[in-house]
Parts: C-alpha cells; structure tokens; sequence
C-alpha cells in the first residue's frame, strides 16, 4: 500500500472540499482531495444555484470567479406570491445587497478546472473508507481502481456530504445531533423554456409550496412541494406543469409557459444539526455536519462561510503554530449555521402547507406573508437573512 504524505486530507470534492483546496493552495499549504464519484458526476450534478454576495466575494476574490461574473445573473430582490400577487422583497434597497443565480455544479466545474489548472492532487473514482488517529496523527485509507492507499496529513477536511464517513466517524457520544424533518419535500426540474419571470417567485399556496427559479435566459428551475416519499414516477411531466400552473396563478393572468424537462428529482428536507464539528484533527464541514431545508437558499452558502472559518485557523496554524483559530472553528462557525437554520426553518414554514393544515393557519401564513411584504421592518429581516448575514471574523478574500 502506498502511503501519500500531505499537510490537509481533504474528502469530498463538492462546494466545501473544493473550494477549501482551493483557498489553502492560496496559502501554499497543501492538500489532497479525494472524491468517490467521476469528475463528470460531479460536475453534472444539479443542485443548489443561489448565491450570496458573501460567497461571491470568496470566488472572485480567490480568482475563480471569472465565468462566474460573466454567466451568473445577479438578482436585486424576490418575489413572494400569495392569494394570487405578487410581492417584491427588494434587496438591493432594504439592505444594499444582492444575490447572484449561477449553478452549482458551474462553481464545482470552475474549482476543479482551477485545482488541475495549478497541477495540484484531485483524485476521481476515490473512495475515502476509513479516517484513523485523528487525536494524533490522522490517516485516510481510500480505495482507487481496486486497489487500497492511504493518505498521512494533519488534518483531516470531512467535506464529505450528508451520506459521508467522516461524521460516522465521531464516537457517537462525542457528537450532539439535532434534527428535524418536514412532512413535505420539493420536486425539482430544470426544463429548456425561459424563465417566466426575472427574478425568483416564492409561492405559498393551498396546494403547496411553489418556486420559480432559472439558470439562464434560456432554462428554467421549478420546484413544487410533494409528499416525502412521492416516487418521481407519478409526476408526468404534465402533472407537473398543471400544478406549478395552479400554485403560481395570479389574478392579473400570470403565464407560466412549459417546455422540455431535462431533468427531474425528489428533494427530501431536513433540519440538521451536528456539534461539536471537529474532534481532534477531524473537521467537519458542509453537509457533513449541517443541513438546512432549501427554501432560504443557504446549504452551499454554509458550506462556503465554513471552509473560510476553517482556512483562517490553518493559515494561523502553519505561520505561527497557534493552535487558537482551529480550536474555535466549531464554535464560530455554528453561530452562523444556527442563524441559517432559524431562518430556513422560519422560511420553510411560512411557504409550505403542512398535511392538515386548518382554516385557522391558513389565515396565519397569509398574514405572516401579509405582515413580511407590507413592513419594511419584516421585508428588510427577510433581505438581511436572504443576502446572507455579515461574517463576524475577517476573511482572508
Ligand atoms: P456535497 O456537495 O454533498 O459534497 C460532498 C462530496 O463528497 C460529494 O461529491 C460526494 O460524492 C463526496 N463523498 C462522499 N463520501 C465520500 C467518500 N467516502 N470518499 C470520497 N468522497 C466522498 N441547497 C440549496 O440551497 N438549494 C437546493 O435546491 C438544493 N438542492 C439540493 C439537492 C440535493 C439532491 C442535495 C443532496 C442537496 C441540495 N442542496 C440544495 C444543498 C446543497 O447542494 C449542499 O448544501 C451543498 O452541496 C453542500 O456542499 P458540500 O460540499 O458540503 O457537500
Ligand atoms: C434555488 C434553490 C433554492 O433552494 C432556493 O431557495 C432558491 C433557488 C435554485 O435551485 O435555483
């Protein structure tokens, strides 16, 4: 078995993985990054697309940002729609900020381009099975090819998703979880028609929960509220167009044009919580060790605002051994992640028709819906939230 030797094991090459590599090659510390499915999986992996102005600075500012600027659609505000209108939350004016729509896997592909571009490790089809020693000298064992590696470094980067090794790998009673989950989940397409309006609508109707979102002038990104165990097949692709039809109506005659769906997927949502997020030389990061229900947005953002906690305490680490900043890192970090929990479930609430849902909290979400888009002071709670809260550390991008 050949053993690799670096400073940072990293798993995962999703958001956290990658852009952590990518801001510790920065630094000149070195990593490796292990990612168990093909670069093409990953890079056409259709997931999250809203990005906060926070993390846009990250990209630019870490120069990975280039197509980024040219293709992402930046968006001043949202519409949220109920009883048939339209309500528009104007970021740009409540709190001088703005979102930009640019996919997922576009930031992944713009990051991996970046980490082979400098020649630096990124291992494909690699299979992290084991994380070991990490009180001492930690160890990652992966499979490549059918053959067995192991790589020595000191610190073990756990962006290994939700379905990971890594935080299976926190003795049990060393870990804290806090869960929730929702009795709905989301269908999501993305389908070849221009997107019916310019900015994203968020829907609440008796029937469920509707967003309309976009990738680019030219494809659309839907979501409709379902039952948590739908199976995709019972959503003809007419069904779908006719519910998103109903949940998004407006008095004044919106048109929701339909076109071909090219892709199709069921969203389970759930509110998850792991703390502490690192033991010993282990550190958590992403959806490793926190998920949030879509509906504010904010699952990749988190990954991101963590990988630039983490990068802090390993640049303070390696220039003058310090160990501060790392010791902090769970901490510090969980202050913006239960702040985005809060606020996604407060979202995921106010849009969604939860199963037997009476008259009397009907009248509750149109007047919650009501009070957020005729007070500023709610709007601007909502642009604060939505835009991404200020980073209480300064960053080094
Ligand atoms: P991930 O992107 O999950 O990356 C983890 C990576 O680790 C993966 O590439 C995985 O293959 C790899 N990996 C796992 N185990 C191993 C191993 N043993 N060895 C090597 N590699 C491993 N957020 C929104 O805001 N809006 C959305 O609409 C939205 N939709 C989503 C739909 C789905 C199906 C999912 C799963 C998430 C969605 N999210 C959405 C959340 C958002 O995409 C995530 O918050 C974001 O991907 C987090 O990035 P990450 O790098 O932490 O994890
Ligand atoms: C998108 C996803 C979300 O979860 C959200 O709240 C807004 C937009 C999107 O995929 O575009």
């Amino acid at each position: 078995m050949v053993t690799l030797r670096t400073q940072v094991g990293i798993i995962g090459a999703g958001p956290a993985g990658l852009t952590l590599a990518h801001l510790l090659h920065l630094q000149g510390i070195e990593s490796v990054v292990l990612e168990r499915q093909s670069r093409e999986h990953v890079e056409t992996r259709v997931r999250a697309g809203v990005l906060e102005q926070g993390t846009v600075e990250i990209l630019i500012g870490s120069g990975v940002g280039e197509r980024l600027q040219r293709e992402g659609l930046q968006h001043r505000g949202v519409q949220l729609r109920f009883d048939g209108k339209s309500h528009r939350i104007d970021f740009q004016e409540l709190v001088g900020r703005s979102i930009t729509v640019y996919a997922q896997q576009e930031v992944v592909k713009d990051l991996i381009a970046a980490r082979i571009g400098y020649h630096e490790p990124i291992f494909f089809e690699a299979e992290a099975t084991q994380v070991a020693d990490f009180d001492a000298q930690p160890r990652v064992r992966y499979q490549q090819d059918g053959a067995s590696h192991e790589i020595a470094c000191d610190f073990i980067a756990g962006c290994d998703g939700f379905h990971g090794i890594c935080r299976p790998a926190i003795p049990a009673a060393a870990l804290k979880i806090h869960e929730r989950h929702y009795p709905f989940a989301w269908l999501g397409i993305l389908a070849r028609v221009a997107p019916a309006s310019e900015e994203l609508i968020y829907t609440y109707h008796e029937r469920g929960f509707a967003l309309l979102s976009m990738r680019s002038p030219e494809v659309s990104r839907l979501y409709v509220q379902c039952d948590p165990g739908e199976d995709v097949n019972h959503w003809p692709d007419d069904r779908i167009w006719e519910e998103l039809r109903t949940r998004m109506a407006t008095r004044d005659g919106f048109v929701l044009k339909d076109g071909p769906i090219l892709q199709k997927g069921i969203t389970p949502m759930r509110s998850f919580v792991a703390e502490p997020m690192q033991a010993g030389r282990l550190f958590l990061l992403g959806d490793a060790a926190h998920i949030v229900p879509p509906t504010g947005a904010k699952g990749l953002n988190l990954a991101v605002a963590d990988v630039r906690v983490l990068t802090r305490g390993l640049v303070e680490f390696y220039k003058s051994k310090k160990r501060d900043a790392l010791q902090q890192y769970g901490e510090r970090c969980l202050r913006r992640i239960w702040k985005a929990q809060r606020f996604s479930a407060w979202m995921t609430s106010m849009l969604h028709r939860f199963p037997n849902e009476d008259d009397f909290s009907h009248g509750i979400h149109l007047a919650e819906l009501d009070y957020v888009t005729s007070s500023r002071a709610a709007s601007t709670t909502l642009a604060e939230n939505y835009v991404g809260l200020p980073f209480d550390t300064p960053g080094l991008f």
